[in-house]
């Protein structure tokens, strides 16, 4: 072990700031600015949810291609290592693969992580178990820490300093996700469907875990507020339009955790829900095919900072 990694295990939380040579006043501020948290929580344990996730997510292929035009500016690659943290089933993960030697995606789930055979094609694209707030990386010795639509989970304090902890002066960590509210589009319809698709989202509202709240955005922009890293760049809305059909739409917005909980209160009527809502759709675009193609349109979030 490193003297280091020793010195880190032997400090208190927010400790690490002064020992990797941030000075006192930096580490106390971020740390009593860090945005409130409790625990981390685990709600993606479930075969069924997880079996839904890997065939509905969708790959993050544009975000990925945004963040890593920005990478590459700064970072000659492909660079040895990137960590993609509460990695899901890897549709994220995969995507690091041609800019690094070694990608490493990480989840607290196992049942996440069994799914991750489906995205395991690439040879330099591993997966390990383990908690965001303790990576299993020695300090210093990562180029990219991201988490893709996983963040708002973690015990944030902790996990940024964890991150801080892992990276390479000179390293990058990126936090990705989108709202909940996504709009679909067909033809001349389109902002029927918007309302249609309120209609979907409305209910689920009052099921928001309450360690994520109203608005993960917010989360996420907290988290990017107090991240002291000098060079930081936020941006609020980066709009991806996709092709989807409208039953791979519903099952999508199955999913989300708000649903799951949705669901768990009352199994019945979410699925009268998801019903209504694939009635409704397919009613206003004047076709009766569930597998008719829409376009989704995904708002996503993202903030890049850089490891002074
Ligand atoms: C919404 S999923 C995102 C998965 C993947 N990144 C994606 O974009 O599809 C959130 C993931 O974070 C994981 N997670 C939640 N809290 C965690 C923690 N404290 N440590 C590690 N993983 C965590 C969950 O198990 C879940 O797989």
């Amino acid at each position: 072990m490193s003297n280091l990694s020793q010195t880190w295990q032997r400090l208190p939380r927010g400790g690490v700031w002064k020992a990797l040579g941030l000075g006192c006043s930096f580490g106390a501020h971020f740390w009593q600015n860090s945005p409130k948290t409790n625990m981390a929580v685990r709600c993606y344990e479930d075969k069924d949810h997880t079996a839904d996730y890997l065939k509905y997510r969708l790959m993050p292929n544009e975000m990925v291609g945004k963040i890593m035009g920005m990478i590459k500016q700064k970072m000659p690659l492909p660079a040895p290592l990137a960590v993609d943290v509460g990695c899901g089933s890897g549709q994220g993960t995969v995507l690091l693969a041609p800019y690094f030697h070694q990608v490493v995606g990480t989840d607290i789930s196992p049942s996440q992580l069994e799914n991750t055979q489906a995205n395991q094609t690439c040879p330099n694209v591993s997966y390990r178990q383990c908690p965001a707030e303790q990576l299993p990386f020695e300090n210093g010795t990562v180029d990219l820490v991201t988490a893709m639509t996983a963040a708002h989970w973690f015990d944030r304090p902790r996990f940024l300093e964890e991150a801080y902890r892992v990276l390479k002066p000179g390293g990058c960590l990126t936090l990705l996700s989108y709202t909940l509210d996504m709009d679909v589009e067909y033809g001349d319809v389109s902002e029927k469907l918007k309302e249609v698709c309120k209609e979907f989202y409305a209910p689920l509202l009052p099921f928001r875990d309450p360690h994520v709240g109203s608005s993960s955005l917010q989360i996420i922009k907290d988290m990017f507020d107090s991240c002291p890293y000098p060079e930081k760049e936020w941006c609020e809305c980066f709009e991806v339009r996709r092709p989807i059909s409208v039953n791979s739409f519903i099952g999508l917005v199955q999913t989300f955790a708000v649903f799951r909980k949705f669901k768990e209160h009352d199994s019945q009527q979410a699925e009268e829900l998801s019903n209504r809502i694939r009635n409704k759709l397919l009613d206003t675009m004047l076709v009766s095919a569930p597998d008719t193609e829409i376009t989704m349109v995904t708002k996503y979030f993202y903030w890049i900072a850089w490891k002074p």
